[in-house]
C-alpha cells in the first residue's frame, strides 16, 4: 500500500460504507408491496359500478423498482373472480413461476388465497406494466412499473425536471366480464367500450365526465417525462398534445435513438418514454393532450371516441391561484384519420436501438431456427342448436398457422415442470403453415380454424427468427403480439405477402428497435429475432384481449440448459393449485 501511506487514509467506517453502497449498487435491494385484490365501487359518466381492483384503486398502485431489484409482490384475491397477475414485459430469467399468464405458468390464485411474485428486475430500465391475466379483468387491474437506472447511472438524455405516468385504459361502464361472457356465447363480437381514460378519468369530451379529468401542471421551461402505458382491452392509440412535441427516448423499458413528432401511436401492451418540453414562457392557453384510436377494422368493432386530459402552465405572475382558468383559451391537436395505416409506417420505422458501447444491441446475426407464422380472424361452427352471430351464423375466432388455441386446465408450466404434460399439451405446433394460401389475397372460402393446446419446444439458447404475417380472411387487420419472457429484436415490416427469397436482404441488423410486444401491420409482415435464452414457457399472444379471447395466442417451451444457471428455478411453495 505505497501510495495510500503517502495521504491521509480514510476512516475505515467510511471505507466500509462506500464498500456497502457498491455492494447494494451492485447487487439490488428487495422492494416489498402489498396488492390486495378487493372490489370498489366507481363512478364515471354518471354511472356507478362494483368493480375489481388492486387496493381500491384504479389505475391501481405503482411499483417502482431500480434496476437490479428483487421485487416481492404479495397478492391476495378478496374477491369472487380467481385471478393472476402479470408484469408485462419483466423478463423473468428462470423465474418464469412469477410470471403469472393463468394455465400457462400458474393455476389462478383462488378466491380468499394469496401468492407471492418474486422476482428481480435485470438489465431493464424503463416503463413497463402490470394487469391481471385471466379473462378480461385486466380491464380494471393495471398499474404502472417504473424501472430506474442503477444509482449513479444517468438517463442517456437530460434528466427530466418530473416524471409522470400517463396510463391509457378503456372504459365499460358494464361489467366487462359480463360483456365477454355474453359475446362467447353468441359468438359474435363483443360491445365497445363507452370510453378511453387517461390514469383512470374520461375526461371532458364525454358526456357527464368533465370533472373526472387528467390534468398535467407544468412550469414554463421545465421538462417532463410522460410514461405512457397502453392498458386499453382492443384498441391502438394515437395520442398528441396541442401545440407541444414529444420526444420519443426509450419503448418497453429500452431506450431508442430520440426522435420528436406531434403524434406517437402506441398499442395495448406497449409502454413509450417521452420527454415533453414545457415552453419557456406563460403562454397563456390550456392544451388537451388527447388519444384516439387506430383501427383498419370494421366499424362498430372498435370505439371511435375520444379521450382528453388537459395540460396546463402555472402562471408565474400568480403561482398560488389554480393554474386552470377557464376562460383561457383551450386548444386541442388533430388526430390522425383513424384508419391511417401510413402513419403508423412512417412512426414505427422510427424506433431504433440506441446501439451505443453503452447499450449495445444484442440481436442475434444467425439464426438457428426460422419460422412463419399466420396470425389473424376465422370462425367456428356454430355449436349446434345455437345461433351464432360471427360471420355467415359462425362463432368469431382466431388464430396462429390455424391453431386457435385452446387454455388448459392445468397450468403448462408445471405440467412441463413435473414430466405430466399427457392430456395437457402437445408439442406439435406447426412451425410453418399447414396449408399455405395467398394470406393478404381475395379470402379463402372456408374460413374455419382447428383448435388445440400446441406448444412449439426450442433447445436453450435456440436462436430465432420468426415472420408473423396478417392474413385477410376476416379483413386486414393490426395485431400488437406480445412474447412473454424476452424481448426481441425488429428487424423487418412490410406489405402483402411476406418474400422469403428477397425480404430477408433488407432487414436491420444494425439498430433494430427492442421490445416485448410490436404490430403486426394489417395486411402485412414483421420479422423478430430473439434468443431463447430463458427456460420456461412462455405465452404469445395478441394483446388486443378480444382476439386472445378468441385464440389469437400460442406459447414456447424452451428447455434447460447444461449449466446450473440455465435452468429454471422450483416452483416456490404457495403456487396455487388448479
Ligand atoms: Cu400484457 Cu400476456 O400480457
Amino acid at each position: 500500500m505505497a501510495v495510500s501511506s503517502a495521504l491521509p487514509s480514510p476512516p475505515l467506517i467510511a471505507v466500509a460504507a462506500t464498500l456497502m453502497l457498491l455492494i447494494v449498487q451492485a447487487q439490488g435491494i428487495t422492494r416489498h408491496y402489498d396488492f390486495n385484490v378487493q372490489m370498489a365501487n366507481v363512478t364515471r359518466l354518471c354511472a356507478t359500478k362494483s368493480m375489481v381492483t388492486v387496493n381500491g384503486e384504479c389505475p391501481g398502485p405503482e411499483l417502482v423498482a431500480r434496476e437490479g431489484d428483487r421485487v416481492v409482490v404479495r397478492v391476495t384475491n378478496n374477491v369472487a373472480h380467481n385471478l393472476t397477475l402479470h408484469w408485462h414485459g419483466v423478463r423473468q430469467v428462470r423465474t418464469g413461476w412469477a410470471d403469472g399468464p393463468a394455465y400457462i405458468t400458474q393455476c389462478p390464485i383462488q378466491t380468499g388465497q394469496s401468492y407471492v411474485y418474486n422476482f428481480t428486475v435485470d438489465g431493464q430500465r424503463g416503463t413497463l406494466w402490470w394487469h391481471a391475466h385471466i379473462s378480461w379483468l385486466r380491464a380494471t387491474v393495471y398499474g404502472a412499473i417504473v424501472i430506474l437506472p442503477k444509482l449513479g447511472v444517468p438517463y442517456p438524455f437530460p434528466a427530466p425536471h418530473k416524471e409522470v405516468p400517463v396510463v391509457f385504459g378503456e372504459w365499460w361502464t358494464a361489467d366487462t366480464e359480463a360483456v365477454i361472457s355474453q359475446a362467447m356465447q353468441t359468438g359474435g363480437g363483443p360491445n365497445v367500450s363507452d370510453a378511453f381514460t387517461i390514469n383512470g378519468l374520461p375526461g371532458p369530451l364525454y358526456n357527464c365526465s368533465a370533472q373526472d379529468t387528467f390534468k398535467l401542471k407544468v412550469k414554463p421551461g421545465k421538462t417532463y417525462m410522460l410514461r405512457l402505458i397502453n392498458a386499453a382491452l382492443n384498441d391502438e392509440l394515437f395520442f398528441s398534445i396541442a401545440n407541444h412535441t414529444l420526444t420519443v427516448v426509450e419503448v418497453d423499458a429500452v431506450y431508442v435513438k430520440q426522435f420528436t413528432v406531434d403524434t406517437l401511436v402506441i398499442s395495448p401492451g406497449q409502454t413509450t418514454n417521452v420527454l415533453l418540453a414545457a415552453k419557456p414562457y406563460y403562454p397563456g392557453a390550456n392544451f388537451h393532450m388527447s388519444a384516439a384510436p387506430y383501427s383498419t377494422a370494421r366499424p362498430g368493432t372498435f370505439a371511435n371516441t375520444t379521450v382528453a386530459g388537459i395540460l396546463e402552465y402555472e402562471n408565474p405572475s400568480s403561482p398560488s391561484t389554480a393554474s386552470f382558468v377557464k376562460s383561457l383559451p383551450l386548444l386541442k391537436p388533430s388526430l390522425p384519420q383513424l384508419n391511417d395505416t401510413d402513419f403508423v409506417t412512417n412512426y414505427t420505422t422510427k424506433l431504433r436501438s440506441l446501439a451505443s458501447a453503452q447499450y449495445p444491441v444484442a440481436v442475434p446475426r444467425s439464426v438457428d431456427r426460422r419460422f412463419f407464422f399466420t396470425v389473424g380472424l376465422g370462425t367456428l361452427p356454430c355449436p349446434a342448436n345455437t345461433t351464432c352471430q360471427g360471420p355467415n351464423g359462425t362463432q368469431m375466432a382466431a388464430a396462429m398457422n390455424n391453431v386457435s388455441f385452446v387454455l388448459p386446465s392445468r397450468a403448462l408450466l408445471q405440467s412441463h415442470f413435473t414430466g405430466l404434460s399427457r392430456g395437457v399439451y402437445a408439442s406439435d405446433f406447426p412451425v410453418v403453415p399447414l396449408s399455405p394460401f395467398n394470406y393478404t389475397g381475395t379470402p379463402p372460402n372456408n374460413t374455419h380454424v382447428a383448435t388445440g393446446t400446441k406448444l412449439l419446444v426450442l433447445p436453450f439458447n435456440t436462436s430465432v427468427e420468426l415472420v408473423m404475417q396478417d392474413t385477410s380472411i376476416l379483413g386486414a387487420e393490426s395485431h400488437p403480439l406480445h412474447l412473454h419472457g424476452f424481448n426481441f429484436f425488429v428487424v423487418g415490416q412490410g406489405f402483402g405477402n411476406y418474400d422469403p427469397v428477397n425480404d430477408p436482404a433488407k432487414f436491420n441488423l444494425v439498430d433494430p428497435v427492442e421490445r416485448n410486444t410490436v404490430g403486426v401491420p394489417a395486411g402485412g409482415w414483421v420479422a423478430i429475432r430473439f434468443l431463447a435464452d430463458n427456460p420456461g414457457v412462455w405465452f404469445m399472444h395478441c394483446h388486443l384481449e378480444v382476439h386472445t379471447t378468441w385464440g389469437l395466442r400460442m406459447a414456447w417451451l424452451v428447455l434447460d440448459g447444461s449449466l446450473p444457471n440455465q435452468k429454471l428455478l422450483p416452483p416456490p411453495s404457495d403456487l396455487p393449485k388448479c
